[in-house]
């Protein structure tokens, strides 16, 4: 969406921050031991005390409130009495949902506990990375030099990016124009990022693969060859004088 009102903007800076703290607090929450499903359980009782409804459920019938990927799951993981949560775990959660008529997205990837399985470098970069690729989005940028800018960042510390997960205009629903905000220089995408727009910038940096395969759940993205991806993603207003992030409040 772009915004055009101040009761737009008050209504996206709403869902955000549930959103935003519905992340957080779920990072905080998680616990050795803890399954997936108890940490999405406990993500739904925040989204609710703010009135949101979880995005995936609603626009895609998402077994889940939140997604839950964990080592090789990439994405989409879905919430299970199954998965238990161990120490040194590469943890993504990704919490999107809905309030009044808006909608908005932000995920985080984390290492559980001790980082026994060198996880948090490739942590730290996918943040690094995301907040150089907010700081250059300005109106009239072309996305496809920002998906340039996310994959020589990754090249430059020695990662690769996923190709086929992307960032994504956000605000009246969970994914709509522009499509797709790549981590990679992709020359037929001539669009441009347009002032006061709302987008969900997200990060996929890879240890190794540059593509992500269904697990075939139908639902979860992972990789297949034993290499990681973290993601880190904010939702944002395009301004003349930079991104106003609106889902601050997740600590990332
Ligand atoms: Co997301
Ligand atoms: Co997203």
């Amino acid at each position: 969406m772009s915004i055009s009102s101040q009761a737009e903007l008050v209504g996206m800076k709403a869902i955000s921050e549930a959103v935003a703290v519905t992340l957080k607090q779920m990072r905080e929450y998680a616990r050795i031991g803890m399954t997936t499903k108890e940490l999405d359980e406990y993500g739904r009782t925040i989204l609710e005390q703010f009135g949101a409804k979880s995005a995936p459920k609603l626009t895609y019938g998402f077994p889940g409130w939140t997604c839950i990927s964990v080592n090789n799951e990439i994405a989409h993981g879905i919430p299970s009495t199954a998965t238990v949560l161990k120490d040194g775990d590469l943890v993504n959660v990704d919490v999107s949902a809905e309030l009044d008529g808006f909608w908005s997205d932000n995920g985080g990837s984390f290492v559980l506990g001790n980082d026994i399985n060198n996880h948090s470098a490739l942590v730290e970069a996918s943040k690094e990375i995301l907040y150089k690729a907010i700081a250059a989005v300005k109106p009239g940028t072309r996305i496809a030099e920002l998906g340039r800018m996310i994959q020589g960042e990754a090249t430059r510390q020695g990662y690769k990016v996923i190709k086929n997960l992307v960032g994504h205009g956000i605000g009246r629903s969970l994914h709509e124009e522009p499509k797709e905000i790549p981590c990679y220089y992709d020359r037929f995408n001539t669009n441009r990022f347009r002032k006061n727009a709302v987008v969900a910038i997200e990060t996929f940096i890879s240890t190794g693969s540059s593509h992500a395969y269904d697990k075939g759940d139908g639902w979860t993205f992972v990789t297949r060859d034993g290499s990681f991806v973290a993601q880190h993603e904010h939702t944002l207003v395009i301004t003349d004088k930079g991104a106003l992030i609106l889902t601050k409040s997740n600590g990332i």
